[in-house]
């Protein structure tokens, strides 16, 4: 049985009507860039974030970039982010002049370890910026508070956490800001590059709205130094279709979760991300620890079941970002996560056969080549 580890063109069938009807309708009224139907979209997404405001721009990697921008953070100054993220995290930091600092993960939840912040923080230190992997909570009111008693700003980086919630709150709305990618395989994905900046402070939504469009909210009339960041319409219009689909979505996700859990759960040699009490999950991604990790994905990929690794490479641990000067060992708990982490097969429309030929096969090889007990 192949399983893919995500199929976006089964989901596209499933609303293939409704997105033509309304791509065509961009098309058919030329709103090629921002115009109605991304209104429209950054309306539904901020109702449905249950906050003032969403601006919808180019991509995650230009909302972060702009959501700092906005902030005023530039050259000399420090922004806290896990060392275990996606790239584009550390990216949108070193972009706008300032320098990421990396905090280690808790090794239960994979995000960042509250107990680790605080001796990162120095006079130069802006913000923090925690990020939602997998699409689990980080721990936000520890970090929030952490950040108030040191004047710093919070951005969330909640790329992978639409829907998912912290405390019933949705996440993206705890911080100052928070910031959102629309990527295709994202839990809420565009047909192209997308990101959007939420705020319920309306000083800096003017601000980011702005930056998006070249410093200017007045053709040819520029007020500060911004860039092209805007959103096309067609993404808008795709937005603004599978927004609708998004809850329901997560909730087949989650149930897969379950199933997952429920047969790996005494596995020896598998360990599963803890889902702790304050978060409820989008489950953007299923990510398992397992002991002889390479072989297995190997093994599974034979069987023709597709894996991901997310991310095999800590940021400090980069080529890009080896001016940091963190030797391999100064994250020992992302470290380990990087060569014990797995991610299994996870989309809305997969089905309970398929997870359970996953698990199947994921049993067997354990039964056949499970020796030694390295995992933490
Ligand atoms: C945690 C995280 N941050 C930032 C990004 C960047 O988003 P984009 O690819 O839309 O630029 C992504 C997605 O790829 C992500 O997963």
């Amino acid at each position: 049985m192949k399983v893919p580890f995500i199929d976006l063109k089964v989901q596209y069938q499933t609303i293939k009507q409704e997105i033509s009807e309304a791509i065509n309708n961009v098309l058919d009224n030329a709103h090629y860039i921002l115009g109605p139907a991304v209104a429209e979209f950054e309306n539904s997404w901020s109702s449905f974030l249950n906050i003032k405001s969403a601006v919808a721009v180019s991509s995650g990697t230009d909302a972060l970039f702009v959501a700092l921008k906005s902030l005023n953070i530039g050259a000399n100054d420090e922004v806290i982010i896990p060392a275990n993220t996606f790239i584009a995290t550390a990216e949108a930091v070193s972009l706008v002049g300032a320098i990421p600092v990396l905090g280690d993960i808790d090794e239960t939840t994979y995000n960042l370890d509250i107990n680790k912040i605080e001796e990162k923080i120095t006079s130069r230190t802006k913000a923090i910026i925690p990020v939602h992997l997998y699409g689990q909570a980080a721990e936000m009111d520890a970090i929030i508070a952490i950040a108030r008693q040191h004047n710093l700003y919070v951005i969330e980086d909640a790329s992978q956490a639409h829907g998912a919630e912290y405390k019933g709150k949705k996440l993206g709305t705890l911080g100052d800001l928070g910031c959102f990618s629309f990527y295709p395989g994202k839990n809420l994905g565009a047909y192209g590059e997308g990101g959007a900046v939420v705020t319920d402070n309306q000083v800096l939504a003017e601000k980011i709205y702005k930056i998006r469009d070249h410093g200017s909210n007045k053709k040819y009339h520029h007020d500060i130094i911004g860039g092209n960041f805007r959103m096309s319409g067609i993404q808008g219009a795709v937005l603004g279709v599978k927004l609708k689909y998004l809850e329901s979505w997560n909730k087949d996700r989650r149930a897969h979760a379950k199933k997952y859990n429920s047969i790996l759960k005494d596995v020896k040699g598998i360990v599963l991300l803890a889902e702790p009490r304050y978060s409820q999950g989008n489950y953007h991604l299923y990510v398992i620890k397992a002991d002889k990790r390479d072989e297995l994905q190997l093994y599974l990929a034979e069987q023709e079941i597709q894996t991901g690794i997310h991310y095999p490479v800590p940021i400090h641990l980069q080529p890009a970002y080896a001016f940091l000067n963190e030797p391999p060992g100064s994250f020992p708990a992302a470290e380990r996560a990087a060569n014990s982490i797995l991610s299994l097969p996870m989309y809305p429309e997969l089905d309970d056969n398929q997870i359970e030929y996953v698990c199947e096969k994921i049993k067997f090889f354990i039964s056949q080549n499970l020796t030694s007990k390295n995992l933490v």
